[in-house]
C-alpha cells in the first residue's frame, strides 16, 4: 500500500520504518525537506540520531513535503505535533487528502504551562474530530495516540502484546482498514469505540498517561481491558 506518515520525529520515524519492513511503499512528510536533512534534532541528552543519520538507514523511504506525500499516498498516518496538525493537514492541501484514510495518532498536549502537560482540546471535543470537520471528505480513524511509539508497532515486545489498543471512526471500511494496519503490528485487542467523538475519551486518556510515566519512570507500558 502506498503510505505518507506525517511527522518526522520519534513517533513518525518509528511509524514509517515499521510500514517499510512490511513492504509498503512509504513516504515520510515535513514542511522541508532540506531544513530536515540539515537539523540536528539529537534530543536534549544527544540520545537519538539526527534525522539524516536515520534516514540513510532507511533509504526506501522517501522524505517529501506534507504536500507531495500526500499526493502520492492512498492513507496517511498523521504523527505531527499537536499543535500543528491543521497547518501540516492544510499544506497537504485538501483535494490531495480527499476519500483518503487518515490515521490520526496525534494529541493535544499543551506544555505552555511546564510538566505535566494539559489538553488544548478537550471534554465537547477532540484533535480528531478537529481534523475531521476541517476535512470533511477525509475519512479519520483515531488510534495508537494512548502508546508510545515503539509499542505501536511493536505490541509484542510487552507481555506479549496481551494489551488493548482503542479506535474511533464515523467510516466502517476505514476503520477496517487502519484494523488490518493495527493486526500487522501484531495488535490483537483492538477495542473499536464506536464513532469518531469517542475520540475524546482517547484523547483525554493522556492526562493519565503522563502522570504514569512519570510514577513508573518508563514510557514502555499500557493498559489491558479486562472484560
Ligand atoms: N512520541 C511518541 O511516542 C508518541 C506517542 C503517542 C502519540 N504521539 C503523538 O504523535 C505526534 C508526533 O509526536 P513526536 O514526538 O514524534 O514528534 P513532535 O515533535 O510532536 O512532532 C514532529 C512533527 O510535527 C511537525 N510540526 C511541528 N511544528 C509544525 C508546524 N508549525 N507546522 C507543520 N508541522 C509542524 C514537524 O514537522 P517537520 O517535519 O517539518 O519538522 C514534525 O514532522 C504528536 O501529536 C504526539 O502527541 C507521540
Amino acid at each position: 500500500m502506498k503510505i505518507a506518515v506525517f511527522g518526522t520525529g520519534p513517533a513518525g520515524r518509528t511509524v514509517a520504518a515499521a510500514l517499510a519492513s512490511q513492504l509498503h511503499s512509504v513516504s515520510i512528510g515535513t514542511r522541508d525537506p532540506a531544513a530536515t536533512l540539515a537539523r540536528d534534532d539529537r534530543g536534549p541528552d544527544g540520545d537519538r540520531q539526527t534525522f539524516a543519520q536515520w534516514h540513510a538507514h532507511n533509504a526506501e523511504i522517501r522524505l517529501l513535503t506534507f504536500e507531495e506525500a500526500a499526493r502520492d499516498a492512498w492513507l496517511v498516518f498523521n504523527l505531527t505535533a499537536g499543535e500543528a496538525v491543521l497547518a501540516a493537514l492544510q499544506a497537504a492541501g485538501k483535494p490531495n487528502l480527499a476519500d483518503k484514510v487518515l490515521i490520526d495518532v496525534s494529541n493535544a498536549l499543551d506544555f505552555s504551562a511546564g510538566f505535566p502537560p494539559s489538553l488544548s482540546i478537550s471534554n465537547t471535543d477532540s484533535l480528531a474530530e478537529v481534523i475531521q470537520r476541517e476535512f470533511p471528505e477525509t475519512k479519520v480513524v483515531k488510534s495508537l495516540n494512548t502508546v508510545n511509539a515503539a509499542l505501536m508497532v511493536n505490541p509484542k515486545a510487552l507481555a506479549g502484546g496481551d494489551h488493548t489498543i482503542f479506535l474511533s471512526g464515523d467510516d466502517a471500511g476505514a476503520k477496517e482498514i487502519a484494523s488490518d494496519l493495527l493486526r500487522a503490528f501484531g495488535w490483537e485487542d483492538i477495542i473499536d469505540l464506536g464513532e469518531l467523538s469517542n475520540a475524546r475519551g482517547m484523547e483525554m486518556y493522556l492526562p493519565l498517561w503522563v502522570r504514569l510515566m512519570g510514577t513508573l519512570g518508563t514510557a514502555n507500558f499500557n493498559i489491558k481491558v479486562v472484560r
